[in-house]
């Protein structure tokens, strides 16, 4: 048989819907919500990315604001810019698109973005907050995983108690979704790429998510019959062909449910970012917690 797509096009088009309309009452209240996006240079990848959260941000009425700085730019002058924005009671979420030049600390210029207006969710208070299950802004890519495992195959996956694997250690994607399944009561497996004995450890999961950007790297022999299958890659082939980690054709035959790429967790990810843009505004005006 047969797995069932997840499509991650339409689940992020209900959560964008979803805000739409939420937003329009916001507009009725008088309340506008503004994402500040900042670019450094002159990456084409990045440059994408930034058109597309513009445009997600008109899509559902939130205001955007658009920072293209040039190559150069030094540490200083972008940190002063993200203080500056810190400050500006017009500004809800600031989204600094990385990856930033070589001469830039990414680090010190996350560090730098006030945690209530931090909509990526990479502020270490934010980081430390999910591990502790406090409230805050969850990464994109993993609360979009979340997304689609609670709203695909008829609301039927329950992820308590299943044996969750997960492909890839990094700060963005890997550790928080470990902290999000685990939230979801699964059991859960970081593996990496010093795991021994992969395949094995892989075919254990009840549901894989696989993060770590090799084209194809999980083939059949990695997935037990029935399984959910996640795929956060987004790679070339050898055709210039956007593709996942995952050998879709092959594991498609024996999954129980699998995330194409593209259409899959790719879309999520904007769909969750004007999410926390929704919440850090409302959260802002102290209407309630998020
Ligand atoms: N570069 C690649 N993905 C992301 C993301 O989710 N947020 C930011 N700020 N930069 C990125």
């Amino acid at each position: 048989m047969s797995a069932e797509i997840i499509d991650g096009k339409l689940i992020s088009q209900q959560v964008k819907d979803e805000l739409k309309e939420k937003t329009l009452k916001l507009k009725e209240e008088g309340i506008e919500i503004t994402l500040a996006v900042i670019l450094v240079g002159e990456d084409p990848g990045s440059k994408v990315y930034v058109r597309n959260k513009k445009k997600a941000c008109e899509y559902i009425g939130y205001r955007s604001l658009s920072y293209e700085l040039p190559e150069e730019t030094t540490q200083e002058e972008l940190l002063d810019l993200v203080r500056e924005l810190n400050d500006r009671e017009d500004v809800d979420g600031i989204l600094v698109q990385m990856p930033l030049p070589a001469h830039i600390d990414e680090k010190a210029v996350i560090n730098a973005i006030s945690p209530f207006k931090d909509v990526d969710g990479f502020h270490p208070e934010n980081v430390g907050a999910l591990c502790i299950g406090e409230k805050g802004f969850v990464s994109c890519t993993p609360a979009g995983i979340i997304q689609l495992l609670k709203r695909s195959c008829d609301g039927k996956i329950d992820i308590s108690g299943k044996e969750c694997v997960i492909v890839g250690r990094s700060n963005i994607v890997g550790k928080p979704m470990s902290l999000l399944m685990l939230r979801e009561n699964a059991t859960v497996t970081v593996a990496h790429s010093k795991t021994k004995n992969l395949k094995e450890v892989c075919k254990r999961a009840d549901i894989l998510i696989a993060a770590i950007g090799k084209a194809g790297m999980i083939t059949k022999d990695y997935v037990k019959e029935g399984a959910i299958v996640i795929d956060v890659g987004i790679n070339r082939n050898a055709d210039g062909k956007l593709c996942g980690d995952v050998a879709f054709d092959e594991v498609k035959e024996i999954a129980g449910a699998i995330t194409p790429v593209p259409g899959g967790v790719g879309p999520m990810t904007i769909a969750m970012l004007m999410n926390n843009c929704y919440e850090a505004g409302v959260m802002r005006r102290n209407k309630q917690a998020i």
